[in-house]
Order: C-alpha cells, then sequence, then structure tokens
C-alpha cells in the first residue's frame, strides 16, 4: 500500500467534502435529534459521510469504515484498513453559530492510527499527521509539546463535570479549577485536541466519546508528544465509547493522580 497515496486521496476528499460544508451555508439545514434533544444530526453530516463513503469505496474497495452517522461498516474488529470519520464533530455549534466544527478523520491498520486529520472548514485549517512523520497545521510542522505545571496549565473541559454528577467525583475537578490558569470548553473533541496538539490548551477531558471523535486527533497529538488515554489511564477502546483524557507529557500523569477519580 502506497501511504503516501492515501495521504493525498484523503487531504483531497477532507478539502472536496470542506468545499459542500461551506456552501451549504446558503441553504436550509433539516435537523433532527438522535439519544436526546440535545443530540443533534443535519443532512449536512449525513450527506458528507456518505460522500467519504462513496469516494473511499470507489479508491479503496477493502477498506472499511467507521462513521458516526452510520452509512459505513458495522465493525466487530479492526483488522485491516478502516477509516474512522465523524463527517462534522461539533454538530451543535454548525447549526448554531457556523463555526466551531471540523472533519475528524482517522485511518488505522489493524488498529493502529497510522494517518490522523482534523479539517476546521471554516478556516481552511487542516491539522494532519503521518505515524512517524510529525504532525501539520496546513504546510506548517506542528513544534514538539514541552512540559508545563499545573499552575501554567489552561484545560479543556464541560463546566457540567464540576457540578455533583455520576461520573466522575466533582471534589478533584473543584481542586482543578482552584489550581490551573484557565478552563475553555469548545464544543467539538477534535477541535480540543487539535488545539491541545498546537499548545492553544495543555490538556482537554470528555466522560463520553467515540472513536470517530478522536481517532484523527489522537495521531496528531501523538506525533507532537502528548499522552492520549482514557481517565482511567488506560489505552482506549477504539470499538465503542470510553472516557477520554488527552494532555502534554507530564501533565497527563499528574493530572489522573492528583485530580482525578471516576466513580
Ligand atoms: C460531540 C462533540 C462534543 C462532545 C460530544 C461529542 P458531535 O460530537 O465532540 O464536543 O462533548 O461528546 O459527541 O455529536 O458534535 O459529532
Ligand atoms: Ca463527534
Ligand atoms: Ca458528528
Amino acid at each position: 500500500m502506497d501511504i503516501f497515496k492515501l495521504d493525498r486521496d484523503a487531504k483531497n476528499m477532507l478539502k472536496e467534502a470542506g468545499n459542500r460544508i461551506r456552501t451549504s451555508f446558503s441553504s436550509e439545514l433539516s435537523i433532527e435529534s438522535k439519544a436526546d434533544a440535545n443530540d443533534l444530526v443535519t443532512n449536512i453530516d449525513k450527506e458528507i459521510e456518505q460522500f467519504f463513503i462513496r469516494q473511499i469505496n470507489a479508491a479503496y474497495p477493502s477498506h472499511l469504515i467507521l462513521g458516526e452517522e452510520g452509512f459505513g461498516n458495522q465493525l466487530e474488529h479492526l483488522e485491516g484498513i478502516v477509516w474512522m470519520l465523524d463527517p462534522i464533530d461539533g454538530t451543535m455549534n454548525f447549526i448554531h453559530q457556523k463555526r466551531n466544527f471540523a472533519i475528524s478523520l482517522g485511518i488505522y491498520k489493524d488498529g493502529e492510527g497510522i494517518l490522523g486529520y482534523i479539517y476546521d472548514v471554516v478556516l481552511d485549517e487542516l491539522y494532519s499527521a503521518h505515524k512517524g512523520h510529525g504532525a501539520f497545521l496546513n504546510d506548517e510542522r506542528i513544534p514538539f509539546l514541552e512540559e508545563t505545571s499545573i499552575q501554567e496549565a489552561i484545560i479543556g473541559m464541560n463546566a457540567s463535570w464540576v457540578v455533583p454528577n455520576d461520573h466522575i467525583e466533582n471534589d478533584g475537578l473543584i481542586q482543578l479549577v482552584r489550581d490551573v490558569r484557565g478552563i475553555r470548553s469548545y464544543g467539538s473533541a477534535a477541535l480540543e485536541l487539535a488545539y491541545v496538539a498546537t499548545g492553544r490548551i495543555d490538556a482537554y477531558m470528555s466522560m463520553r466519546l467515540s472513536p470517530w471523535d478522536v481517532a484523527g486527533g489522537m495521531v496528531i497529538a501523538s506525533e507532537v508528544g502528548a499522552v492520549a488515554t482514557n481517565l482511567r489511564g488506560e489505552s482506549l477502546k477504539m470499538l465503542g465509547t470510553d472516557t477520554f483524557f488527552v494532555a502534554r507529557g507530564g501533565l497527563h500523569q499528574q493530572i489522573l493522580t492528583n485530580y482525578i477519580k471516576l466513580k
């Protein structure tokens, strides 16, 4: 397999999908809810996933596709080449703001990430990585992350975990909020991973993410030395949902040890 060609093909698909999403801004969206009233999907999420599936099937018929909207394959294992796609990560932002969302794509071989992409289509910023060859923001190499202290760190986190909840002891998170420099919440796991990789924030955590939310970002983050696990510090399940935690080296272990206690 020519991985450089695969990389070029994936980037071309992302750029074309980005054009389609930008064009959609001038037409009316059809919006539906999925698991609950705030879990939204639009006709564009579905159309973009179907666009990728047509392109991938035509160019790489033996590859499998795990897509959020369910038009791809139903996977029971990760053998072979699997494209993990979230056509729009941050759908609520897409609907309400027309910004702060991204296409998230990871290409995995036998369960290991080999190519990763996060495309902020509004800013035309493509974050990408080829395992072992570094990470890029458009054509600029993203520098390796230096260590930082808790006191100087900005953490990506949803405010709902700081109030009492069923997933995590909130006392630890209250202390974390007190100890760090700042807290941010952008509403797109993929973009938050891209922001960790580029040093705009220093860590990001979530109580429940799916493989397509993080598959691309994990390849990018790992190329610049960030560490990604679940909130128990274990490697992530790439089939099914899991908690998620990514941070600069050093900070990752410190936060897990001193502030995180899952219920
Ligand atoms: C969601 C976003 C959000 C995260 C949710 C995800 P979607 O993805 O990444 O930031 O908190 O858990 O499901 O539904 O917009 O693709
Ligand atoms: Ca998502
Ligand atoms: Ca989505």
